[in-house]
């Protein structure tokens, strides 16, 4: 069956559970932020289960339910629980949830991860905006057969990251007393952690911050013409600057610690929507 039946199939499943007001904002939640989606005033629930053509997340920390609702009077749709690569999902699966949300009329897309730090100052539970990333993942999810009913054949990634979202996340930050560094996100496929060498590498390349993730839904979502606004949550220094190994049960921990700025972050960045 086709990318474009798979997308029909999942937008009229939603539908049926949740009518024709779809909001126009849509939040991905990443590793150890799932619990955003409990905060938001909810109105319908859909396990990704329910979703015919949905891929689902295997990994701790990520729920799998698609919460609609409201933030501060502002209708959003939350997906808790991203997949990624490393779980087995091709490039291609990861741009089904993006498509749907796209023929159901999301407009914004609100990008969350964790992710590992190059940078000393940026320590651990330090929040960075996207501002333009590298993908080394050596995957993309527009190969194939392009789709003109979402976009043109080569997209432009110049602006991948809305520079007018860009500055109401600052705004927000400002307002909500919650620091806010910006910088380059590089995407590894993942999933063992990089080496020290590599960290180096990157750094020299010009990333500040590394991770697993958020570069596919990005490049779908400008594809098709939603724009992106995206924030990590820096879980640990990147391997060789922490001193010590990299766990995955640290990344939840840190995100469990952090989430108090990151919610009050949202929360304000969403209002402003
Ligand atoms: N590397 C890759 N992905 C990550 C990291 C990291 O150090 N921390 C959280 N996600």
């Amino acid at each position: 069956m086709s990318n474009k039946h798979q997308i029909d199939e999942n937008v009229e499943a939603i539908r049926q559970r949740f009518g024709d007001a779809f909001p126009k904002t849509a939040l991905v939640l990443g590793s150890g932020l799932g619990p955003y989606g409990d905060s938001v005033s909810q109105d319908a629930v859909i396990p990704y289960t329910d979703i015919p053509h949905f891929p689902q997340p295997s990994v701790e920390g990520h729920a799998g339910r698609m919460i609609i609702g409201t933030v501060e009077g502002t209708p959003l749709v939350c997906l808790q629980g991203r997949m990624h690569l490393y779980e087995g999902h091709s490039a291609q699966e990861l741009a089904i949830p993006v498509r749907t949300l796209k023929r159901l009329g999301v407009e914004t897309l609100i990008l969350t991860n964790a992710a590992g730090s190059l940078d000393t100052n940026m320590s651990p539970g330090s929040l960075m905006m996207i501002e333009d990333h590298i993908n080394l993942s050596g995957h993309n999810p527009l190969t194939g057969p392009n789709d003109f009913a979402f976009g043109v054949r080569f997209p432009d990634m110049t602006e991948a990251y809305d520079k007018e979202l860009r500055t109401l996340l600052q705004q927000a930050a400002g307002e909500c007393s919650v620091k806010l560094y910006s910088g380059v996100y590089a995407q590894l496929a993942g999933p063992s952690f990089e080496t020290p060498a590599e960290i180096r590498m990157f750094g020299i390349i010009g990333a500040n911050a590394v991770g697993m993730s958020t570069v596919p839904e990005t490049i779908v979502a400008r594809h098709c013409g939603i724009r992106v606004a995206a924030v990590s949550l820096i879980t640990n220094l990147a391997a060789g600057l922490a001193g010590h190994e990299l766990t995955h049960e640290d990344t939840i921990d840190v995100a469990d610690s952090a989430y108090e700025n990151v919610s009050l972050l949202l929360n304000t960045f969403i209002a402003k929507l």
